[in-house]
């Protein structure tokens, strides 16, 4: 953040989305796992070719290349869980080797290279979406911006944003009818798969007055923007205090930030996700 305040302080164009959106939470789940920095680039780009998985949209194309992305991204992890059996050091990845190696009841091989798979395939892609979605959010609502002056207003205004524009527009995990299920006089057969459209519950009128009003400090209804249930997002938490951080920082420093130029979404259905975000200072506030 400080080096993108130096270059838009000089005038300078910045594509937000690539010097910050994606490096803070990029960094922070590598850190935490122990995912050495040199492999970060090849890593991080493998994340949103797999998320064609879940797009209901994507042609035969696109899944064969998530396939390989998913293959890619699983024989890495294997080769770093190996790495850290013969070196310990002070990270996620070896704390958990340590736990499987103490009581395999505990925690299969399987298990193990599954979780550290999830952590890295949902732990940054969304949040760097979040950042951006929260900065565009700031931009379009000048009038809320005073949220932003301290960490608790912050997490206020960050929690709108998750409700008014959630990342994920489409829950990633697939789930089953049970039984046969009548809602809104549809019926759901036992055994139908079910997909819930996040963006939609998070605006229901039914559960949120005047939806569509972006209005940090609303008294929320509960919001799916991290799901619900034994899947609910993990990182929630770390996700959230991401996005705070990084847009309370910058509108703080930076008030007169502006876009430079339409931010450019990837076309994908699950994660609406960015390619660009062109950021610069408003020119009334270059002096
Ligand atoms: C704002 C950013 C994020 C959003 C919007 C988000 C959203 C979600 C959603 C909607 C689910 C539930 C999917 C379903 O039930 O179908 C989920 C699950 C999950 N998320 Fe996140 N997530 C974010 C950030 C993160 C981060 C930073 C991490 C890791 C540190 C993470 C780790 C996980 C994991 C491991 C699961 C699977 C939990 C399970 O199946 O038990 N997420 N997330």
């Amino acid at each position: 953040v400080d080096r993108v305040e130096q270059l838009i302080r000089a005038g300078e164009v910045v594509d937000l989305h690539r010097a910050v959106s994606v490096p803070v939470p990029l960094r922070g789940i590598a850190k935490l796992l122990g995912v050495p920095e040199r492999d970060h680039p090849y890593l991080s780009n493998l994340v949103p070719r797999m998320i064609n998985v879940v797009d209901p949209t994507a042609g035969p194309e696109a899944i064969a290349d998530a396939d390989e992305a998913f293959g890619e991204l699983a024989e890495y992890i294997v080769r770093l869980v190996a790495a850290r059996r013969t070196s310990l050091q002070d990270d996620l990845i070896s704390a958990l080797v340590t736990v499987r190696e103490e009581d395999d009841q505990r925690l299969s091989d399987d298990e193990l290279s599954n979780m550290l798979f999830t952590l890295w395939a949902a732990g940054f892609e969304t949040a760097a979406t979040a950042i951006d979605m929260a900065v565009l959010a700031a931009m379009e609502h000048p009038d809320q911006t005073h949220w932003l002056s301290d960490p608790a207003g912050a997490t206020f205004f960050v929690d709108e944003v998750l409700r008014w524009d959630p990342p994920g527009q489409i829950s990633t995990s697939f789930r089953f009818a049970a039984e046969d299920v009548g809602m809104s006089g549809v019926l759901l057969p036992r055994g139908a798969q079910v997909r819930l459209l996040l963006g939609a519950a998070n605006r229901d009128p039914e559960s949120c007055e005047d939806p569509d009003r972006f209005e940090p400090g609303r008294r929320a209804s509960a919001s799916l923007a991290f799901g619900t249930g034994i899947h609910y997002c993990l990182g929630s938490r770390l996700a959230r205090l991401e996005m705070a951080v990084v847009v309370s920082t910058l509108f703080t420093r930076l008030p007169g930030l502006c876009l430079a130029g339409a931010p450019v979404r990837r076309r994908s259905m699950p994660l609406r996700d960015f390619e660009s975000f062109h950021v610069t200072l408003s020119r009334d506030r270059v002096a």
